[in-house]
Formats: C-alpha cells, sequence, structure tokens
C-alpha cells in the first residue's frame, strides 16, 4: 500500500504559501529582510499588553471559559466605538453586522465558505494577497484578475472583465475582492472616485465587494480617504474586515468583521465547525487594552516610526538604484513598496539577491496561477514587493545597497 492516508483532492493539489517556504531560506545570519510583511518587532507595546493581564485576575471564570462564536462581549464594545471613528467607518454597526475572528484570515476564508461553490469566480486585484488566493482556492474558487497601477485597482476595466468571465465560464463572478488602502502587496490606495465608481459597478451587476482593511489606519502623509464600507452607507453590499495584526500585534489573532446580519450569521454557523470562537483570553487582554485607551497612542506611535522607516527606504532606493532599473510609487501608509524591475524577472534576481544576503517577495506570488484563471490572465515576473516595517533605518538602508548591486550585476550578465 502506497501510503495509509488517502488525500482528499484538495489536499493532493494544495501547494506550499510562498512566502512561508521563503521564511525558510532567508534564516541565516547576516540576512536583511524586506520579505516577510512583519510589523517592527521593537514597536510592540510588550510592557502596556502585558499590564493588561490583570483582566485575568479580574474576570478569570468568564475569560477562561468557552467564548461566543461572535466575539467577547467587552471587546465587541470597542469595536462598536473603534468603528464609529471617522478614520474607520464613521458610523456604529448593528450588533447582527459584527463578528471577531481569529485574524482576518479567517474571515476571507469563512466569506469564501459562506459564498463560494468550487469553480466560482471571484475578481482579485493583480497583484493581490497570496493568503486570500489560498484561502478562496481551498473554497474551489478561480479567479479573474484585474490590473492596477499608482491609484489602485483600474476599475474602468470592470464590466469588460465581467463580461470576458461570462463569455468565458457562463457564469457572473460571485465577488470582488479589494484591499483598497495601502494594498499588500502594491502599498496603492484606491482613489475617492474610483471607490465610488467601483460601487456604481458592483452595484449594477450585484456582486458583493470584500473591503479587507488591515492597513487602513496606518497613513503618514496625503488625504485620508473613506472606506468603501462607507461609501456605501446602507447598501449591505461591501464586507468589510480589519484586524489587530498590523496596528497591535499579529500574534494576537484578532479580527473583526462588519458585514450584512445574513452573511455574517453564515460566518457563525462555518465558524462553529471550525474554531467554536477566537480565543477568549486574547479577545480579554486585546479588549483590556482598548479599554485603557492605549490603542490610539500606539498607533500614533507605529505611524511615526513607518513613516520614519518608509522615508529611509525611499531616499535609499533613490539614490543607489538607477532609474532605468526600476520605478516604484512611494507608498502614503501601509507597509509595502512594489518595485517594478524594468525588463528583469524577479525570480532570477531573487536568486541573485540571496547571494547578497538581501531578500524580497518575487512578484509572481501575488497573481493566482495560470490555470487558474479565467478571462484574460494577468503575471507579476518583472515586480518585487519590498516590506519596510520590519528592518531597522540602517538595514533598509543597506538592503537597498544590496539590491542596486544585483540589479547592477545582472544588468551586466543578462
Ligand atoms: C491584505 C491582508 N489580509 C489579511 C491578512 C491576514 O491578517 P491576519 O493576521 O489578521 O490574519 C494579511 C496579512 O498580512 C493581509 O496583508
Amino acid at each position: 500500500m502506497d501510503s495509509l492516508f488517502r488525500f482528499s483532492a484538495l489536499a493532493e493539489k494544495m501547494q506550499p504559501s510562498p512566502i512561508r517556504e521563503l521564511f525558510k531560506m532567508i534564516q541565516r545570519p547576516g540576512m536583511i529582510s524586506f520579505a516577510g510583511g512583519l510589523p517592527d518587532p521593537a514597536a510592540f507595546p510588550v510592557s502596556a499588553f502585558a499590564s493588561c493581564a490583570n483582566v485575568l485576575e479580574r474576570d478569570g471564570t468568564k475569560v477562561l471559559q468557552y467564548g461566543a462564536s461572535e466575539g467577547y462581549e467587552p471587546l465587541r464594545a470597542a469595536l462598536f466605538d473603534l468603528m464609529q471613528k471617522p478614520q474607520a467607518l464613521g458610523y456604529r454597526p448593528g450588533a447582527e453586522e459584527l463578528l471577531i475572528t481569529s485574524g482576518s484570515q479567517q474571515a476571507v476564508d469563512l466569506v469564501g465558505r459562506a459564498l463560494l461553490d468550487p469553480g466560482d469566480v471571484v475578481i482579485v486585484e493583480a497583484p493581490t494577497y497570496p493568503g486570500t488566493l489560498h484561502s478562496l482556492r481551498n473554497a474551489g474558487a478561480r479567479f479573474a484578475t484585474i490590473k492596477c497601477d499608482g491609484d489602485g485597482m483600474c476599475v474602468e476595466a470592470l464590466p469588460e472583465l465581467i463580461a470576458a468571465v461570462e463569455r468565458e465560464s457562463g457564469q457572473r463572478p460571485k465577488l470582488i475582492y479589494s484591499i483598497p488602502t495601502f494594498s499588500n502587496p502594491s502599498g496603492a490606495c484606491l482613489s475617492l472616485g474610483r471607490r465610488q465608481r467601483l460601487l456604481e459597478i458592483a452595484t449594477k451587476f450585484n456582486i458583493p465587494i470584500f473591503e479587507d482593511d488591515p492597513y487602513g489606519r496606518l497613513r503618514f502623509s496625503g488625504e485620508a480617504i473613506p472606506s468603501i464600507k462607507s461609501i456605501a452607507g446602507d447598501s449591505p453590499l461591501v464586507i468589510y474586515a480589519s484586524s489587530f495584526s498590523k496596528i497591535l500585534a499579529p500574534g494576537v489573532r484578532v479580527a473583526w468583521t462588519v458585514a450584512d446580519p445574513k452573511l455574517i450569521r453564515s460566518m457563525v454557523m462555518m465558524r462553529q465547525g471550525e474554531d467554536l470562537c477566537t480565543s477568549t483570553v486574547t479577545q480579554a487582554l486585546v479588549a483590556e487594552y482598548c479599554a485603557k485607551g492605549l490603542l490610539e497612542s500606539h498607533l500614533e506611535h507605529i505611524i511615526s516610526v513607518y513613516q520614519t522607516k518608509s522615508s529611509a527606504m525611499q531616499k535609499a532606493l533613490v539614490e543607489f538604484i538607477a532609474s532605468e532599473s526600476a520605478e516604484w510609487h512611494e507608498p502614503e501608509g501601509g507597509f509595502f513598496f512594489w518595485l517594478h524591475l524594468l525588463g528583469r524577472n524577479s525570480d532570477e534576481v531573487f536568486h541573485r539577491a540571496i547571494e547578497e544576503n538581501i531578500a524580497f517577495v518575487p512578484g509572481h506570488s501575488f497573481y493566482p496561477d495560470h490555470d487558474e484563471q479565467v478571462g484574460p490572465t494577468n503575471e507579476g515576473s518583472q515586480y518585487a514587493r519590498l516590506c519596510f516595517t520590519f528592518a531597522n533605518s540602517n538595514q533598509i538602508t543597506e538592503g537597498c545597497q544590496r539590491l542596486a548591486r544585483v540589479l547592477v550585476q545582472g544588468d551586466k550578465n543578462p
């Protein structure tokens, strides 16, 4: 017998996450990593968060118990307040519109499983977050990709893309997934005009939008732009998700979704067959952190840290990288620079870069595979994602210098 386990068709065709695999290659001394999308560990509010552990003494009998699938009540209360802020939704969602999840990765997974049948098509930005491709792939999705530029998704191309998908597959896409504010990986922010137009098109074709917004509060320059969910007002069309991973710490694994009560109900039932509820212990710690008023001052702190790091990366890229080697847009927030390596293959550049002890994520990781795309295909072989939040400012400068050396070597030996 070949194997004791007869794996499911899904497990047989599953590929490891490209970014998580990269981590194994770049764990060596001297390596400067722009690869992982990790917050700055030096900016974690370690003592302030530790001081919130008093909630265990105070409310331990509740906090150590199983919790409601919808989320721990004091954290839900904090989130209603947080969502009311103008920088978030600008209104207080209804009680049945909110669900706390174990990371926003789980929100994507639950929405995928609540809405998709195998073979259904989801429109995603090209490039997009690979974790979403992974989750939605698990639900059997195929992907139609829409190009992006410095202002985010090229929404004017949407009606033609929807028509192309209908022609090719005989079905209308079921969902539009977007990271409109400081996208992972492109760093781009969808302009207000495009947000409004996206809503008009989605309304006309009756396709819900999943607005994934883990980076929206991390703006360090430019004018704030309202979330698509807040522009949509009463419309149930927009599913909004955000997370504490980038604004507090990913180790807490706490995120939330605001959506139509019917969808929230379906997500709740899905998760009851999955993890029952998000850890009550971490929800209580995060709730205590918010109740003590610590989140807003922490946000101010990390925004200033990330602004400094982003400026350091912009300065070093301008200084060291020849304008004929790469082009990019300077981000106004978030975690990432997205480099177009002109005329170069980023996988090939990546392997040379590893030899020079500098790591980034090659662009192809942010696109669905060719065989799972419906309609016109897109691919990212000339792009590289550089995360500026994890390395310190000296490493950022040194890392950009190393990358510049790699690009020059490559130019000499094509
Ligand atoms: C766009 C996007 N969505 C979701 C996630 C997952 O976040 P979480 O840690 O909340 O699961 C990430 C993490 O990098 C992300 O960049």
